[in-house]
């Protein structure tokens, strides 16, 4: 007799809710358009399917249930640990057809919005350093990943999805299935997870390469090699100690800096003296990331990559400057500016060419356009304008990012038969109202001259 249908979810998942109407009758790799949201896959061993799940968009992948017990479980912890990695929904067992024939169990996650498979990326044909800004957003995953004592084991482009991040990409883990927990991993292990990504990293460039997806000017070797190096740089950059003399204290800051530079925040330091007291060796702890963008959130509810939030920052304090509006409550201002400012950019995009890039990263484009344009006419462009030329001269000749695996043809025909197209747009900004539109000259006066 057939089990019944088991649906373990995390209570704070409101998505759950939804899934017990979806059709786990059916093996998914037959499930019918209608449930289905077309979005750019990577490739994979196991089935994978997008679905609507009310608001959002969830990913379904079949598999043993211990295998799928076992990756919800450890993307628990690694969200836990602050880790960038899909976030697990639900684990569905106990499925079978009407006829009662048993049917793999399933892992739900959510799906990574605006997230790109490497795939996608090189179809673009971009820029050649594209390769090794992949595998420097790879290389800081996998060492904050380390970080915290996980072992990966199936290091590679393909288990990873990447998000643009001003101008560079941030890594995500997407596949845990093989990975290890510990309190702390030792030299050995480190190291065979980077030899494992070396060794798959010149594999999956190699298969680009013979699809004639690679731009000439990457080697594969050359690429995959430099995630040795970008690691191990990294690492000990991180955790390595700093003897220096007494008196040069600044140094400390200047590590510091340094470290919230790579997007990596100091959580304890640990300072010790010599005998004589000449010489001070620090030593910093390095807890998650994320220190850019945890305050962006906290002041605006904008959810942004670091770099990203960095920027959109950066023009935050030079709003708050230009207002005069430092002993102001900074939620406050940021408000403001988000109303003001930041929204007004966002909506001179059409919305039908919103869904090409998330909202932080079309304000960090404008902004550089801004500064380009400036500089070629050699005089101050107002914001807006900037965003209006933006639009015409970059944004709208760009691909869409959603639907480019479809476009680019890189999925195989089974995987494209059974994903269906549709025509709705990537959620922007949610709970946006219209900003007032009297803004004070001040405010006109520094939108039209900030940068
Ligand atoms: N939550 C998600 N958000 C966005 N994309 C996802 C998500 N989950 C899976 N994917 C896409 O599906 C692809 C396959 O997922 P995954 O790597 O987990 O499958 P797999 O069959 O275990 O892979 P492997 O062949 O490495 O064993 C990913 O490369 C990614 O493109
Ligand atoms: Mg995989």
């Amino acid at each position: 007799m057939a089990l019944p249908l088991q649906i373990t979810a995390l209570g704070s998942a409101p998505a759950a809710l939804a899934l017990p109407d979806l059709p786990w009758d059916v093996p998914l790799s037959q499930w019918p358009a209608d449930v289905l949201a077309a979005l750019p896959r990577g490739i994979s061993r196991h089935v994978v399917r997008f679905v609507r799940l009310q608001d959002t968009v969830a990913a379904v992948k079949e598999n043993t249930e211990e295998l799928v017990r076992r990756e919800y479980g450890l993307l628990r912890v690694l969200r836990r640990l602050e880790v960038p990695c899909v976030v697990p929904i639900a684990v569905v067992t106990g499925r079978s057809k009407a006829d009662g024939e048993p049917l793999d169990p399933a892992l739900v996650t959510q799906h990574l919005q605006f997230s790109l498979p490497y795939r996608a990326l090189f179809s673009q044909s971009l820029r050649p350093d594209t390769a090794t800004r992949l595998v420097d957003a790879l290389a800081v995953l996998l060492v904050r990943l380390h970080l915290a004592g996980f072992y990966w084991g199936d290091v590679s482009l393909s288990n990873t999805l990447f998000r643009r991040d001003a101008g560079e990409f941030a890594a995500y883990l997407v596949d845990a299935e093989t990975g290890e927990l510990h309190n702390e991993l030792s030299d050995g292990q480190r190291s065979n997870d980077v030899e494992v990504a070396r060794i798959n990293i010149a594999g999956e460039l190699m298969d680009l390469e013979a699809a004639e997806y690679l731009d000439e000017g990457v080697d594969p070797v050359e690429v995959a090699n430099s995630i040795v190096e970008r690691y191990y740089s990294l690492w000990d950059e991180l955790t390595g100690t700093e003897s220096f003399e007494q008196g040069e204290r600044w140094r400390v800051q200047a590590r510091i800096e340094r470290l919230n530079e790579l997007g990596f925040d100091v959580g304890e330091l640990s300072i010790s003296t010599d005998v004589g007291g000449s010489v001070v060796q620090i030593q910093p702890k390095v807890v998650d990331a994320g220190h850019h963008s945890r305050r962006l959130l906290r002041l605006t509810g904008i959810d942004a990559e670091n770099n990203q939030a960095r920027r959109l920052l950066n023009d935050l304090d030079g709003y708050i400057a230009a207002t005069d509006r430092q002993n102001d409550q900074e939620e406050i201002v940021a408000h403001e500016w988000l109303a003001r400012v930041f929204e007004p950019v966002v909506k001179a995009v059409p919305r039908e060419l919103r869904r090409k890039l998330e909202p932080a990263e079309i304000f960090h484009e404008v902004l550089e356009h801004r500064w380009y344009r400036s500089q070629e006419r050699q005089r101050d462009i107002p914001l807006l304008e900037a965003a209006r030329w933006y639009v015409e001269d970059v944004l709208a000749q760009r691909p869409d990012e959603q639907a480019l695996i479809l476009q680019a043809g890189l999925m195989n025909t089974g995987q494209l038969a059974a994903v269906g197209m549709d025509g709705d747009e990537a959620p922007l900004l949610s709970g946006v109202d219209d900003p007032d539109d009297p803004e004070s000259d001040r405010i006109d006066g520094w939108l039209s001259s900030h940068g």
